[in-house]
């Protein structure tokens, strides 16, 4: 389906026409209304390194066209019944062909419009090996989504639409880059865009970023583009979060659709089949640009934040957020290191280390029931075997003290424990939702006014997705019309009149799951809603709350980590604080 679009793109078409049926699994159809091919070129386009795309060796340093390859076609005929369409403008008949297996079944001349139709159905009926491996209709369907809104995102002048089993899910009317991203990305987006431009001898960058009132705790909308072709670049998106370093919190991500233009002779696209990693000439001059052009823009706008409480209260919280951009302030960006170190050629790449690292530090300490061999182990909390009467547990009645509003001290039978709120929270969370929807629901409270939710398509596929799994979770849900639901009630538990930003916020987290294929899509949301309501670092206590939290980790089936394998606390023993004091 990319290959399709890239196709329509090059065409130099200004319309271009998506339909699939199952999924893709049935039919994948691209109609544009480009150039359009001979009958001679119609034939050639299925033969293996057929492309009109590169004529010389020189043409070969400067692609600016998707395809160079004459791959894909060729690919396509090998496991699929394709049936191409096309007439170029200049000649009165068109040509259709029929393939399969790689064969011309058929050839005739057809009356067409100006064009190109490429239909390829029944996806490997040829190779069921293959075909086996094809996801569920909807993870497939969020599949071509997200390639149809890459290659939309990308060219905002070409009029985009997809049409699923009959019913146009999209419709992108030509327009400007913002025009396209408010489109797809959804309205509320217009008054948070900042827009980026800068141009050099060496290369251009332009685009938008949001503002740091986008940041969301998962990555969701960051696009960058590379000469017109979406890119994955962690070495590049850290350079776009490196300039947002202070305005967010850490670990959350702002949006941005980025497009970086250079002379094609400084990147290699060939590094990768489907051509989505690229390799630059330099990269480090490409880094500093980003980041200074991104910092550039966020200090020029003057970020001041238009208050919205369905924001996280952490990010509310940050200076940089609260207190709107001074004069002293963008001086200070200026004068930053990193702002600085863009001056100085190839000095400009410094990866800080992640906070895991700290972690890895902290579980050297950490001992748990479920830690095989964590006793005796190097700083291994001091305990030898003799040392750790039987399973942990709090001390009943015992003092708790919450320390920076973030953790929770109190002894054991055997030590004491340093408890991380959110951590243990999320524990707690998982084994409910897990016990939730495998057996007692959880009740679902009705909301006194149902509020209707509208989403953006992609978001909205997904909703649908997760309905029957959001269900036993005490969420009820209706789909109301084109990408649009009603929540007729949420669980009891949650306070009511948040459950639209806190489905929206759902989903968002949700997709950083989604490449993972180890866990069910049962088990990817019930960890991103566990994860999500947890109880946040910097959230007071009170003596109750932290009983009933206490009490209900040491309750779970496992409590020592959370469902992602985090410590969720850290347990002290005598003998190793003795040894902290050199006694
Ligand atoms: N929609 C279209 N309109 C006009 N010509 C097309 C279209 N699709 C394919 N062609 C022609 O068929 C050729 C083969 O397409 P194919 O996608 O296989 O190769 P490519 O685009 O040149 O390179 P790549 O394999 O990198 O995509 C193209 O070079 C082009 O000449
Ligand atoms: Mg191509």
């Amino acid at each position: 389906m990319k290959e399709l679009l890239e196709n329509a793109v090059d065409s130099v078409a200004d319309d271009i026409r998506l339909f699939v049926q199952d999924a893709g699994k049935s039919l994948i159809q691209v109609i544009d209304n480009g150039k359009g091919m001979s009958e001679t070129d119609a034939r050639m386009a299925f033969e293996r390194h057929a492309t009109s795309k590169i004529r010389n060796i020189d043409d070969l340093f400067h692609i600016r066209t998707m395809g160079f390859r004459g791959e894909a076609l060729a690919s396509i005929a090998a496991v699929a019944q394709v049936e191409l369409k096309t007439r170029r403008s200049e000649d009165e008949t068109g040509t259709s062909i029929w393939i399969e297996n790689s064969r011309v079944t058929r050839q005739e001349p057809v009356a067409a419009p100006a064009g190109t139709s490429i239909a390829m159905k029944n996806l490997f009926f040829n190779v069921p090996a293959r075909r086996n491996f094809l996801k569920s209709n909807p993870a497939e369907m969020r599949h071509i989504v997200d390639e149809f809104t890459r290659v939309a995102l990308a060219f905002p002048s070409i009029f985009f639409s997809l049409t699923a089993n009959g019913t146009e899910v999209m419709h992108l009317e030509k327009g400007s880059l913002k025009q396209r991203i408010v489109q797809i990305l959804g309205n509320p987006h217009a008054s948070r865009l900042v827009s980026v431009q800068e141009n050099t001898d060496y290369l251009n960058i332009y685009g938008f970023v949001g503002k740091p009132e986008t940041a969301k705790k998962t990555r969701g909308d960051q696009y960058l583009f590379v000469n017109n072709r979406f890119i994955r670049s962690a070495y590049l998106n850290h350079a776009v979060m490196n300039a947002y370093t202070e305005m967010i919190p850490v670990e959350s991500f702002p949006l941005y659709v980025l497009f970086i233009d250079l002379d094609p002779t400084q990147i290699d696209v060939n590094v990768h089949p489907t051509k989505q990693e690229i390799k630059f000439e330099d990269e480090k001059i490409v880094y500093a640009f980003v980041q200074a052009a991104v910092k550039h823009s966020l200090a020029q706008f003057s970020i001041t934040p238009t208050l919205d409480f369905d924001l996280d209260p952490s990010i509310q919280r940050l200076d940089a957020v609260s207190k709107p951009v001074t004069e002293e302030k963008v001086a200070a960006v200026a004068s930053s290191s990193l702002y600085k170190t863009f001056t100085q050629k190839n000095q400009a790449h410094f990866i800080e280390p992640t906070n895991k690292s700290e972690l890895r530090h902290w579980k050297d300490f950490y001992e748990g029931p479920g830690t095989a061999g964590g006793a005796g182990t190097a700083a291994g909390a001091g305990g030898s075997a003799e040392h750790s009467p039987g399973r942990i547990q709090p001390i009943e009645g015992a003092p708790l003290q919450q320390l920076l509003n973030t953790y929770i001290v109190t002894p054991t039978n055997r030590s004491f424990i340093l408890v991380h709120q959110q951590a243990a929270h999320e524990r707690i969370l998982y084994e409910r939702y897990v016990a939730a929807s495998t057996g007692k629901h959880i009740p679902s409270q009705k909301s006194m006014f149902p509020v209707t939710l509208t989403l953006s398509a992609p978001d909205a596929l997904l909703l649908g997705e997760l309905l029957p799994d959001l269900q036993p979770l005490g969420y009820a849900i209706e789909p109301f019309g084109k990408d649009s639901f009603i929540i007729q009630g949420s669980p009891g538990d949650t306070g009511q009149g948040d459950e639209k930003s806190m489905l929206e916020n759902l989903l968002e987290q949700y997709k950083h799951f989604n490449s993972e294929v180890r866990f069910s899509r049962r088990e990817k949301l019930i960890r991103t809603m566990a994860r999500q309501k947890a109880v946040k670092p910097g959230t007071p206590l009170d003596e109750k709350e932290m009983r009933t939290l206490v009490d209900s980790l040491f309750a779970c089936s496992q409590h020592n980590i959370t469902p992602g394998g985090d410590p969720t606390y850290i347990e002290f023993k005598k003998d190793y604080v003795e040894k902290l004091f050199g006694r």
